[in-house]
């Protein structure tokens, strides 16, 4: 049997975010999200004390703690994201904490234009939310300063046989809440473009955290042909 996924609207994404956006923490208990994924996952980044970093779809801040910690009060986190109802809780946070360093825009991630290159960019459990996920990963990794470092962190089906069991009710629970497309295999894309890559799974393959580097003598886009992206899909 084949299975397919149908892409919606930026709008309806948006839409069903403001929805849900007070249900997030419910859905991580659900969902068995390890507790040490999102910590691991910006400890990847390998951030320094000053450096700026960007979350791509960064919700309702759930992996800002980390993000903040790692590039301290001299540093500076950026987060984009399409729903105001995540984005609203995110500010509180940021209110609450007394980040005066984090800096939050409400805007699909493609037309976001950072306002300096980034040391680190992180895609915490958004990136096949995207159905453009390959142009916004390309403009993101244009935006990345040579030797810096992109993490995406995400579900994936387990390996083996356990994929097509879990693969029917993924795609129904998907449908109705998250809209992650369990098709595709973002590992995949990082690796084609990166210079280093690395993956770490947990919970039997049920999560991942993929971190792929920029060379050090990158130029920028012009590096990144659309080819080598297209192949990854
Ligand atoms: C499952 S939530 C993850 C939130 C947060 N990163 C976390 O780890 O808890 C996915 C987020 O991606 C955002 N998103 C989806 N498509 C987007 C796009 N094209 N541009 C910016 N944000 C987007 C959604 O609004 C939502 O807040």
């Amino acid at each position: 049997m084949t299975y397919q996924w149908v892409d919606c609207e930026p709008a309806f994404i948006a839409q069903r975010y403001d929805r849900i956006a007070g249900l997030i923490g419910l859905f991580d208990r659900l969902l068995f999200l390890p507790p040490q994924l999102r910590r691991r996952a910006a400890a990847g980044l390998r951030l320094n004390p000053g450096d700026r970093v960007l979350e791509i779809g960064c919700g309702t801040g759930r992996n800002l703690p980390f993000l903040r910690a790692a590039v301290g009060a001299t540093g500076k986190v950026y987060g984009v994201d399409l729903s105001s109802g995540m984005l609203r809780r995110a500010r509180a946070l940021c209110r609450r904490e007394q980040w005066e360093n984090v800096e939050l825009t409400q805007c699909d991630a493609l037309e976001y234009i950072p306002c300096e290159p980034l040391d680190g960019i992180m895609f915490g459990l958004c990136y096949n939310t995207m159905p453009h996920h390959l142009d916004v990963l390309r403009h993101a990794w244009k935006h990345l300063r040579p030797g810096g470092r992109i993490v995406i962190m995400d579900g994936k089906l387990p390996r083996g046989r356990g994929a097509n069991l879990a693969l029917p009710f993924g795609l129904w629970l998907m449908k109705h809440t998250l809209l992650g497309n369990p098709l595709i295999k973002p590992w995949n894309d990082l690796a084609a473009i990166a210079d280093e890559f690395e993956m770490e799974e947990f919970l039997f393959g049920s999560w991942y955290a993929c971190w792929g580097t920029k060379s050090a003598a990158a130029q920028g886009y012009d590096l990144l042909p659309a080819e080598q992206l297209l192949a990854a899909e």
